[in-house]
């Protein structure tokens, strides 16, 4: 029923080309078909047609306070209005805020959207309410509009939440959230043509079924900073050396993949069979916490910090040169110890004032979900040229691919962060005196609870 609502919706937008493309004189396609009979289909025709004018268009990502989130400009409607949405692969759904929206926290968004100075927005009704609710606990309530989008030199028509209640927490210059899933059915209260990588697909106006994603590690606190790139309907060979290893995707959630092997300082950790969603939209990576405290156990000086006043936060060493690595099939991803101890997140031992830092492997508590499949996000991400292929095996869900960053060789080195180039935390909330795995002292504890600690990193995976 799921698979008939897409093909339904699939069909309507070949069709409406169709039309169009007819309308321009493409009409002596019966007569071709004589000639050759594998194009008898008008359908086929139509989308060989449309192929020679497919695109492939590049757009160059900000991080968002050392990697927090990334973002791309995409403009909705006519003129383009411009928004630096965070891409996320972990949810369907592109929303930006109502330019009437009211309250406090929608005034905390820079850019917001008028229909009513667009004359190509109209309002969606058949797409129901937009209500979505996100890993993280942040949520959005809206409604839906369509409307062309602008992104890079592509130029489509989609679907767009126009959020009227905000309940979200966006770094400042974030202004919503552009959805990249590659849905093969229907999920609750999601409409089927919101995400815009099936309708892209559907409507053949890329070059290939693909999104090519280089996420940049910076180190900046600054809120925008050159931050990588981001290719649709093709790669950047640029970016990669070698080839590109595709792993299936499983077929129950989008952008999920089965977990060969974890390992720590090249030793495996014991984890049972697991899929992980590849989600740009989470900072770190969430976990179940069995997994974290395996993973976080075998870092030399991890300490869990089980006594702060309302919350359990695994906390690591800043410096360090444990590497901690994921395997998918046949392809290695290996995160750098000054990537997974997250530089921004930090904490003081006040009797030794040696610095610790919040593990990216982190597991849910406070308002976070806890979800079946893992979560993980950037701080894996950035250290592989990452491809969402929607054209091979589509109908099960497509592949992830991923291969060697260029110039790896020059970023994966145990690098270490010191000094003023962190984001200042705020005054201590908390003081745990309990000592934890043998480390000595009690920690000064920015963020007493791992909720808090999620909170500056972020997970926007749809729930
Ligand atoms: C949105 O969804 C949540 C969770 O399902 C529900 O509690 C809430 O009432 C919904 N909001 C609206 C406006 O429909
Ligand atoms: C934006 O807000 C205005 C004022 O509340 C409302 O009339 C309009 O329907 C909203 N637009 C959308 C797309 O929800
Ligand atoms: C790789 O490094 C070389 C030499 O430093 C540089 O010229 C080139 O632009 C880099 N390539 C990328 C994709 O960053
Ligand atoms: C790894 O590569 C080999 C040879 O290319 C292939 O036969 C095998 O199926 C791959 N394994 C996985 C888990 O993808
Ligand atoms: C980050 O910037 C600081 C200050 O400029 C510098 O000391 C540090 O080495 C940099 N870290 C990395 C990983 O490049």
């Amino acid at each position: 029923m799921l698979v008939t609502t897409f093909l339904a919706a699939s069909l309507g937008l070949a069709c409406s080309i169709f039309a169009n493309a007819a309308g321009t004189g493409v009409v002596t396609v019966p007569m071709k078909a004589l000639v050759r009979p594998e194009h008898q289909n008008a359908i086929s025709l139509t989308k060989r047609y449309l192929q020679r004018r497919s695109s492939t268009s590049t757009s160059s990502l900000k991080s968002v306070a050392q990697d927090v989130m990334y973002t791309v400009t995409l403009g909705i409607g006519t003129p383009p209005q411009l928004f630096n949405l965070a891409i996320d692969t972990g949810s369907p759904i592109t929303w930006v805020v109502n330019k009437t929206c009211s309250g406090d926290s929608c005034a905390d968004i820079f850019n917001r959207f008028d229909c009513l100075s667009s004359p190509t927005c109209k309002s969606s009704p058949n797409s129901g309410i937009l209500n979505a609710s996100y890993v993280s606990g942040d949520g959005v309530v809206g409604d839906y509009v369509t409307d062309i989008f602008s992104l890079g030199s592509l130029s489509f028509s989609s679907l767009a939440g126009i959020v009227n209640s905000y309940n979200a927490q966006l770094p400042p210059t974030v202004d919503g959230i552009m959805g990249l899933w590659y849905t093969i059915r229907q999920y609750k209260k999601i409409p089927s043509n919101a995400a815009f990588l099936n309708v892209l697909k559907d409507s053949d106006a890329l070059t290939q079924p693909l999104v090519g994603i280089w996420l940049d590690e910076t180190n900046s606190t600054s809120l925008t900073t050159p931050g990588g790139e981001i290719t649709f309907g093709g790669v950047d060979p640029s970016r990669f050396t070698g080839g590109i290893t595709y792993v299936d995707c499983d077929p129950s959630a989008p952008w999920t993949i089965p977990v060969g092997s974890v390992s720590v300082n090249g030793k495996k950790i014991a984890v049972t069979s697991a899929l992980a969603t590849i989600d740009t939209g989470t900072s770190a990576m969430l976990l179940p916490e069995v997994v974290s405290d395996a993973i976080n156990s075998a870092i030399p000086r991890s300490v869990k910090l089980t006594e702060s006043a309302d919350g359990i936060v695994w906390i690591i060493p800043c410096e360090g040169d444990t590497p901690v690595s994921f395997t998918f099939g046949n392809f290695t991803a290996t995160i750098p110890y000054h990537i997974f101890a997250i530089q921004n997140i930090r904490y003081k031992d006040i009797e030794t004032g040696a610095l610790y830092c919040a593990s990216s492997a982190m597991f849910a508590t406070g308002s976070v979900s806890v979800i079946s499949n893992w979560l993980l996000g950037d701080t894996l991400i950035k250290n592989v040229y990452t491809v969402f292929d929607f054209g091979t095996n589509a109908e099960t869900g497509g592949r992830v691919g991923f291969a060697e960053l260029t110039n790896k060789s020059s970023t994966i080195v145990n690098k270490v962060t010191t000094g003023g180039a962190n984001i200042e935390v705020d005054e201590p909330i908390g003081l745990s005196k309990d000592r934890g795995n043998g480390a000595s002292g009690g920690f000064l504890v920015p963020y007493t609870t791992q909720a808090l600690a999620l909170a500056s990193t972020v997970v926007f995976a749809l729930i």
